[in-house]
């Protein structure tokens, strides 16, 4: 390690977490020097470019603080293994696809790999940090593989989930409602804890930062992304209750949010979650609960994921009912692939899911995106290009078109010049809202037959 720092930290994994993560770890504390490494090249080549391999706000702005001072991108991971005081790992932990529990557990093979090289390659002790997501007693495996070694190397590994939503990561990082870190509650552990302590201390109250054994840090990470999740099913479950009952979903959330106990964060009812982790993160949790023959609290946890399959499947029925049940050759244009609004990241997107069942009606589809264009157009690369075009411009994509679905709630979709659009659309035209975030009603007097999430469509035909 160079004199001028006091520490060396390393992460493995420069995705979404690790990279945010770190950058933020090292504009605050330029005391530590910081190295971000990972397999893929051309992800740490972007890291080190000016064309970033993820957008999050304010990202860019941090990079450039820190980076070539204290944080540095490097494919090098085996000195940085060896050069490390503290290794944090935030490689994927995705469902697995195959074997034993695939499509619900974990496929920690990266995990393990890395458990495995940064066994190979220390020479001396360490703080090993799991940053990504694990089913509950991940830590235990890793302590075996790297404890298991013959090197007289001594490894604590500790665990530190990270809370971060994406498209407000800057924010989040900077001012986290908690910080959550577990040990073993051995002397090393607390010892360990402690060190892992006083980096976030450097920026975050001490009152947010949380300590606890390693087991609750772990599961503390599947339940909160279950809890999220488990608000956007229940909204989502009572807007297709109003769509029945002239009840309007944005009338029910105010008021039940206005409930001290229940609160109003995560009341919006829409196509669905997306995104890497909830969908993940709870069949994890469903496959565990299996796991210890805990089979009613698994059906509970995993009934969040049906619901939200299930809406977004009733979002393509709606639009094909209320196209006259055809839209075979009709040209849709969709606002938004992102998972959500200001990101770029498509994973696990509900657009994706819609777009395929336009699909599979035959539609014309047209996908538009600010920032996630070049995903989407990954995302649907088997689709034969005549059924589908991407374009940036919502403009130039509505030409022609009988019907606009919304499907990401970017704050540049709430305002577009509608009359215009309206203008170049086939007739009778449609908007469907899928996150709710337009003005219906004047969408409605402009001529459009609107349709949004638990509200009664409002048309100009019976
Ligand atoms: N994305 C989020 O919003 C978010 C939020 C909180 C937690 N998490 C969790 O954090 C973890 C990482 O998520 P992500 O979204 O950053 O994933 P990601 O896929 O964007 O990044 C993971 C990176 O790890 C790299 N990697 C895999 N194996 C490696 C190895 N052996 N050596 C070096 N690099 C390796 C991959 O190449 C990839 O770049 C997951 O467990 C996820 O559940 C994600």
């Amino acid at each position: 390690m160079l004199k001028e720092f006091s520490k060396s930290i390393l992460c493995i994994g420069a995705g979404y977490v690790g990279g945010p993560t770190m950058a933020m770890i090292a504009a605050k504390c330029p005391q530590y020097k910081i190295t971000v490494v990972d397999i893929d090249r051309d992800r740490i080549h972007r890291w080190n470019s000016d064309s970033l391999p993820i957008f999050e706000p304010g990202l860019d702005k941090l990079i450039e603080t820190a980076r070539g001072r204290n944080l540095f991108f490097s494919t090098e991971i085996d000195v940085g293994i060896r050069d490390a005081d503290i290794i944090f790992v935030a490689v994927n932990t995705p469902t697995k696809t195959f074997g034993q529990g695939a499509e619900k557990a974990a496929d920690l093979q990266y995990l393990e790999k890395t458990s495995r090289q940064i066994l190979a390659h220390s020479t001396s002790d360490k703080i090993i940090v799991e940053k990504s997501t694990v089913p509950v007693r991940t830590s235990n495996a890793m302590e075996r593989i790297l404890n298991g070694g013959k090197n007289n190397v001594r490894f604590d590994v500790l665990s530190n989930p990270e809370f971060l939503a994406e498209g407000t990561a800057i924010k989040d990082l900077e001012n986290p409602d908690r910080v959550l870190i577990g040990s073993r509650e051995t002397e090393n552990g607390i010892k360990a804890r402690k060190e892992i302590v006083d980096i976030y201390a450097n920026w975050v109250p001490k009152e947010k930062i949380l300590e606890s054994n390693t087991w609750s840090a772990e599961l503390s990470k599947l339940t909160a992304n279950a809890f999220l999740a488990q608000r956007i099913s229940s909204i989502n479950a009572i807007s297709a209750l109003c769509e029945k009952t002239e009840a309007d979903i944005n009338e029910v959330a105010a008021a039940v949010g206005m409930d001290s106990r229940i609160g109003s964060k995560f009341l919006n009812a829409s196509v669905g979650f997306g995104g890497s982790c909830f969908k993940k993160d709870i069949l994890n949790l469903v496959y565990i609960c299996q796991n210890y023959d805990l089979h009613e609290v698994a059906d509970y946890w995993e009934s969040v994921v049906k619901i939200n399959e299930w809406q977004e499947k009733r979002f393509v029925r709606n639009m094909l009912s209320s196209m006259f049940n055809t839209i075979a050759g009709k040209k849709i244009v969709i606002l938004g692939f992102a998972f959500k609004a200001d990101t770029g990241d498509t994973r696990e997107s509900p657009a994706m899911y819609i777009v395929r069942g336009l699909l599979e009606e035959h539609a014309q589809v047209v996908v538009c995106d600010p920032k996630a264009l070049g995903n989407a157009r990954n995302d649907l690369k088997d689709v034969p290009g005549d059924l589908l075009a991407f374009e940036e411009d919502p403009y130039e994509a509505t030409e022609g078109a009988h019907a606009i679905a919304i499907l990401t709630e970017w704050e540049e979709y709430k305002n577009l010049d509608y009359e215009r659009l309206l203008s170049s659309m086939v007739h009778p035209s449609f908007v469907f809202d899928g996150r709710n975030i337009l003005d219906h009603q004047r969408l409605f007097e402009m001529g459009f037959n609107v349709y949004s999430i638990g509200r009664s469509p409002l048309k100009h035909f019976r």
